[in-house]
């Protein structure tokens, strides 16, 4: 399989896999709602998942995609990307042939009882019930997501942590090799996980996040209440599988040198 689309190619991992598909000699188209110009070995083109508008034209003569396009914490916007667009993009890879079509999801997805977490479960349904050959991947919090979480907070002058939380960010670079290898292999019809090389509390992770940038805030241990709280305590967002990734949250802190 030589030619690949990518839906939210412009996305934290998105950034990431169009260079390792790129790097591995892949032909690699990737879809937008806003128009770019080709640049570093990717073609760009125009789609919408919620309307349909290009969706056909980015997925004609496609080997393969890989679904990363998503819209969290966005109300109904939410469902119309991973439900909706989902549907969308499964009917025209259908239509064009298209002989592996790989799903990210989240680690947990089925254990955390939290709203975009339910929606994920029903996009991944959706992609096992269609009859595009499929592999869906769970991923845990990636390095990006998670320090971007500690800077909202931090700008409100303190970071709040629940200390019982384990987490085990992963590096976009380590899981977009992954998905790469994932398409050298083809569709392995199955749920598979992949987290990053360790696991740290939250607390631990905002100080070293905080050391690391240079930035004096208190961190405030404070218990997550309620079913949410247990299931994050109980390590739902963390995985044993692997191969798992090698970019540790320190790493990734320090420029991310391997
Ligand atoms: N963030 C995490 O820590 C994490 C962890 C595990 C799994 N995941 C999953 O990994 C995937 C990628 O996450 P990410 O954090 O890299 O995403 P992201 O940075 O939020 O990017 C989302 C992408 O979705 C595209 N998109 C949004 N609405 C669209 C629409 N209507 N039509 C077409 N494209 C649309 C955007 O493209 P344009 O703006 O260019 O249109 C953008 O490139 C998601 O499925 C997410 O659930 C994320």
């Amino acid at each position: 399989m030589r030619s690949v689309l990518v839906t939210g190619g412009s996305g934290r991992l998105g950034r990431a896999v169009l260079e390792a598909l790129v790097e591995a000699g892949y032909e690699v188209r990737s879809a937008s709602r806003g128009a770019r110009a080709t640049a570093g070995g990717v073609r760009w083109v125009v789609a919408d998942l919620t309307t349909g508008r290009g969706v056909a034209e980015a997925v004609s003569g496609v080997d393969a995609i890989v679904h990363l396009a998503s819209a969290p914490y966005k109300g109904r916007y939410t469902l119309r990307v991973e439900l909706g667009g989902t549907s969308v993009l499964l009917a025209a890879a259908r239509e064009a042939g298209v002989r592996h079509l790989i799903y990210l999801s989240i680690v947990g997805v089925d254990r955390v009882p939290w709203g975009y977490f339910r929606t994920k479960v029903r996009a991944e349904r959706l992609v096992r019930d269609g009859s595009v050959p499929w592999t869906i991947v769970r991923a845990t919090q990636f390095h990006e997501f998670v320090e971007q979480a500690f800077r909202g907070m931090a700008r409100l002058g303190l970071v709040v942590a629940d200390p019982g939380i384990p987490m085990q960010p992963v590096d976009v670079r380590d899981l977009a090799a992954h998905l790469v290898s994932l398409l050298e292999r083809g569709p392995g019809g199955e749920i598979e996980e992949y987290g990053g090389p360790e696991a740290l509390t939250m607390a631990e992770a905002a100080r070293s996040w905080l050391r690391a940038r240079g930035l004096r805030r208190p961190v405030l241990n404070v218990r997550i209440p309620g079913g949410l709280g247990r299931a994050f305590r109980a390590g739902h967002l963390t995985t044993k599988a692997r191969p798992a990734g090698e970019i540790t949250w320190r790493r990734y802190l320090g420029g991310g040198q391997r």
